[in-house]
């Protein structure tokens, strides 16, 4: 990682900044969710025609209405991966069984891969996209740069929603209420000391 990311001109730490967080697929992909009635193109090369479907969909996204018509069996997370290129949501296990998937659906934690997009039919999804402010990263997002709350990053978008999920729950978690509340979220790489202290620290400069 360290010679590729040097080769084209970023530090470690503004790598992990954008792969981490989902801040390039904000920059590069919220356009693409800047007008209500979102028109999905197609692309006969990619898996976007075998995921249409005949099944109207209509739900929330990052804040933005999207319509579009869905198979039955297509899940939230390809919905969002490869209908409207959010793809800042990992997939690892893909059979609910990591969290790399996870989503905010009505502010509550799910795996995406483990759901069909029709049951978020009038609802409203949140991915890690979601959480920036233009440019800004949330001070969950932040917390886990400063803190190196990563190795690899890719189960970080997954574990950044579970932490803003617990959070906004539990405001003042202890360092147990921590482990509890992202049991959920599995790091391969074995990062969770760094991941509880960044969780510890956004929840310390959310209420200084
Ligand atoms: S990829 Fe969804 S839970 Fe593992
Ligand atoms: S940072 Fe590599 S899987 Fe968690």
């Amino acid at each position: 990682m360290g010679n590729n990311s040097k080769s084209k001109g970023l530090s470690r730490r503004q790598f992990i900044t954008r792969a981490g967080t989902g801040a390039v697929g904000s920059v590069v992909l919220f356009p693409a969710l800047g007008k209500a009635d979102t028109k999905i193109p197609v692309d006969d090369n990619s898996k976007q025609k075998y995921l249409l479907g005949d099944n109207p969909l209509s739900l929330t996204v990052n804040g933005k209405k999207v319509k579009i018509k869905v198979k039955a069996n297509t899940t939230l997370v390809e919905l969002l991966r490869d209908h409207l290129h959010l793809t800042g949501t990992k997939v690892a296990c893909n059979n609910g069984e990591c969290g790399s998937c996870s989503v905010l659906l009505d502010g509550k934690v799910v795996y995406s891969c483990h759901m069909l997009a029709l049951d978020a039919q009038g609802k409203s999804v949140t991915t890690v996209e979601g959480l920036m402010d233009g440019n800004k990263l949330s001070v969950v997002q932040q917390a886990f740069v400063e803190k190196d709350g990563l190795q690899c990053g890719f189960c970080t978008p997954g574990q950044v929603m579970a932490a803003t999920a617990l959070l906004t729950k539990n405001p003042h978690p202890t360092k147990d209420e921590v482990k509890e509340g992202m049991s959920g979220n599995f790091c391969r790489c074995g990062a969770y000391p760094k991941i509880i202290e960044s969780v510890l620290t956004a929840a310390e400069k959310l209420n200084s």
